[in-house]
């Protein structure tokens, strides 16, 4: 792997791009310089930054959207990796990609490990999974990382959600019948950071290549996520609204969502010896880190 050279981060403003942004040596870049829908911006990018190593954050995230907007989901979640991984395959640096636990149908009752059979159950799981397929395809180095549940103090996503809807709603029902493995984007940009250091050490090996789970270590439902948001929250002197747990099926939304999508990291931990901290953990640090720069 070449020593020289920055470590490239695609995907933005959003929430993994940034918390990998404040690493040393990153070189972050985003649409619209970077656009998986405008396919002569990534080579542009790679050939302008001359990275010694790309991790691919940036994806098209929009779960429900997703189901009436394939096309944009397949240009992003599949075609653009792989153009991608073909780009670092031939200047000769490895490619980290994040993919997602939605490419499980959530029927098996224990966590998923890498080798389970996938089964999607709507456009974006089935995009992503597209992506992994296309990136391992290509035949270069390339370390795929399964992630679920991401969260930050910034950005879109559950936890900010839930404290928001606090500030002026007295009672909420959220879906107790999904189980999966909250995930801070600060605790996933430490992994990657931590298996790039991995890679400096040893040089690539054979491996390091391919899929490998890496969640928060833990799980809960987004009815436990959310009751334990506001725990915290309430550290802060936020109002606590009752949480009563529903099912799946009294919150019909357009894509469907696995039942159990638990992540067993085991490959992570014995490959690059990285562990991710417990989900609960992480999820105080974030709350205060929520109620310090960004609050609801
Ligand atoms: N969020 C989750 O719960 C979750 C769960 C499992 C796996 N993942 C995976 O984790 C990775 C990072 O997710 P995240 O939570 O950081 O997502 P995010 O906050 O939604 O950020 C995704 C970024 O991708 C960019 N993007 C979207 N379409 C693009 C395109 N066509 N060309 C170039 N950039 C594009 C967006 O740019 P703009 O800012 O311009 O919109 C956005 O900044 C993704 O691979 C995602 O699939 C996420």
């Amino acid at each position: 792997m070449p020593e020289a050279g920055p470590i490239l981060v695609t995907g933005g403003a959003g929430q993994v791009a940034s918390a990998l942004s404040r690493a040393p040596g990153v070189v972050r870049v985003g649409r619209p310089d970077f656009d998986f829908d405008r396919p002569e911006t990534i080579e542009a990018t790679v050939r302008a930054t001359a990275p010694r190593l790309v991790v691919n954050a940036a994806a098209y995230t929009a779960v429900d959207a997703a189901e009436s907007d394939s096309e944009a989901a397949y240009r992003a979640n599949r075609d653009g990796p792989a153009t991608l991984a073909r780009l670092c395959k031939a200047a000769g640096i490895p490619l980290i990609h994040i993919s997602t636990d939605y490419v499980f149908d959530g029927a098996k009752p224990e966590p998923y490990v890498e080798t389970d059979p996938v089964a999607p159950q709507g456009v974006y799981g089935a995009s992503k999974l597209a992506g992994e397929e296309a990136v391992l395809a290509e035949g270069g180095q390339a370390v795929i990382l399964r992630t679920a549940w991401v969260y930050a103090a910034t950005g879109r996503n559950f936890v900010r959600t839930m404290l928001t809807l606090a500030k002026t709603r007295d009672a909420l029902r959220v879906v107790a019948d999904q189980q999966g493995c909250p995930t801070t984007a600060a605790d996933l940009a430490d992994a990657i950071l931590a298996i790039i250091r991995r890679l400096d050490e040893t040089g690539w090996q054979a491996a390091y290549q391919g899929l490998f789970h890496a969640t928060g270590t833990g799980a809960t439902t987004w009815h436990g996520l959310a009751v334990a948001a506001f725990e915290e929250a309430a550290r802060h002197g936020a109002r606590t609204p009752s949480v009563a747990p529903i099912r799946t099926a009294d919150y019909p939304t357009p894509a469907r969502r696995p039942a159990n999508s638990r992540l067993d990291c085991s490959k992570l931990r014995q490959t690059f010896g990285v562990v991710l901290p417990p989900w609960r953990d992480s999820l105080r640090l974030t709350v205060d880190e929520i109620f310090a720069i960004a609050p609801p």
